[in-house]
């Protein structure tokens, strides 16, 4: 494939950390016109990750609503892509990972025979409502696309099932672990916004996002949360808190005031980085620090019934608790009374996978 003009599409904060060391790359190749709009599905979380990864877009749809829902996204992605693709007439859209955003702009560039390359490809837990709705999206876009990017050889093995052709798939390894690097610094100090926490106590870094986990499972979370801190004097809990409003609204009417929590608006990337590599235990339900903690060497209990990124729950540095109180807690516990068990999950693990042609 003749590859003139790239457009690269996304729309929320971890495609933006995922995709900024690709377009950086991709600007420094003279051949290619590498052309960036965003949707802004995320709108300040989004600008977060531009402004410290430098990265002017060509395009910004500017959609983000509060209160939005999929319909909402998806057909202001599907429209607003519209005219744009057609006044670009890009050779290639490259999409990232399983949002709406990404599902919408691989559709919109289908509809305009527009070839897709879909990063972050073939990671799949086989459960169409867990993650909701992130299986369906990147497995709706896997369709769409004609070039797969897939992070690890277990990506790879998952668009072969689906029979993908081998030809269209290149292993490429984790971008995320890019973004990682290239941010982490031996150096680095936290600024004075961050001195009401205390460095020298355990501190447990929390974030929780996933739709399926609104309503009870995150309330039972932020129990289990609740639990620990009254037992353990010796631990502080950061908590980054999304903006969602759903979100919000539940850490901070049962986290807000209490003793030992540290609710914090979305961090810039680099200090959250830094608070990856400070920390004591991650306990997120998110994706990509699934693979960034890891790579840092913290151990992560993983707040979701399903993961579609086996290589560290294999690795031993990540385990998938859920969302019941009583087992968060009792997991969380026994990191912090057992230096065994602590010690065989707090290992660095090699997450950026291997780099490869498309499979023969
Ligand atoms: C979205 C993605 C999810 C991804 C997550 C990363 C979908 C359906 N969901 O979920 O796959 O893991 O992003 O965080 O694509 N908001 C702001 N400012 C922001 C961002 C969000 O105020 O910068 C608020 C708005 O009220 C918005 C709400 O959060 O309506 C929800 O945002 P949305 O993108 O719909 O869902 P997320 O839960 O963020
Ligand atoms: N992140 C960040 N600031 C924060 C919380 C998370 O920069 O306050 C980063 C985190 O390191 C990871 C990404 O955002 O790279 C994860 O985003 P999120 O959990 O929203 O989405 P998911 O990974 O679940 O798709």
């Amino acid at each position: 494939m003749r590859l003139g003009k790239v457009m690269v599409v996304f729309g929320t904060r971890p495609e933006a950390i995922k995709m900024a060391p690709v377009v950086n790359e991709l600007y420094k190749v003279k051949d290619i016109n590498t052309i960036l709009a965003v949707t802004a599905q995320h709108r300040e979380m989004l600008d977060q990750v531009l402004e410290l990864f430098n990265l002017k877009p060509d395009y910004d749809l500017d959609l983000m609503k509060h209160e939005q829902d999929l319909f909402s996204i998806t057909t202001g992605v599907l429209q607003g892509l519209k005219d744009i693709m057609e006044q670009e007439a890009p050779d290639l859209v490259l999409v990232h990972g399983d949002t709406t955003t990404t599902f919408a702009a691989a559709l919109a560039a289908f509809y305009l025979r527009i070839p897709v390359g879909h990063v972050e490809a073939g990671l799949r837990t086989r459960n169409k409502f867990s993650p909701f709705p992130e299986e369906m999206n990147r497995t709706l876009t896997a369709k769409l696309a004609e070039m797969h990017f897939a992070p690890t050889d277990t990506a790879r093995e998952n668009l072969i099932m689906e029979a993908t052709a081998m030809f269209k798939i290149w292993v490429t390894g984790n971008t995320v672990i890019d973004a990682l690097l290239q941010t982490i610094k031996p150096d680095y100090k936290f600024g004075p916004e961050f001195s009401a926490i205390d460095f020298n106590k355990r501190l447990l870094l929390v974030t929780t996002h996933r739709r399926e986990n609104w309503g009870s499972p995150m309330r039972q979370i932020y129990q289990a949360l609740i639990d620990l801190t009254d037992e353990f004097p010796d631990v502080e809990v950061v908590f980054p808190v999304h903006r969602n409003p759903v979100v919000r609204d539940a850490a901070q009417e049962m986290l807000g005031q209490r003793k030992g929590f540290h609710l914090l608006e979305p961090l810039d990337y680099e200090p959250f980085a830094h608070l990856m590599n400070a920390c004591y235990l991650v306990l997120t339900d998110s994706g990509g620090m699934q693979e960034e903690a890891p790579s840092l060497g913290k151990p992560v209990l993983v707040l979701r019934d399903t993961t579609e990124r086996p290589e560290a729950l294999q690795a031993g540095t990540v385990k998938l608790v859920g969302t019941n109180r009583e087992r968060v807690y009792r997991e969380a516990r026994l990191l912090l009374t057992d230096k065994e068990e602590y010690d065989k999950m707090a290992r660095a693990i090699n997450l950026r996978g291997r780099q490869g042609g498309p499979c023969a």
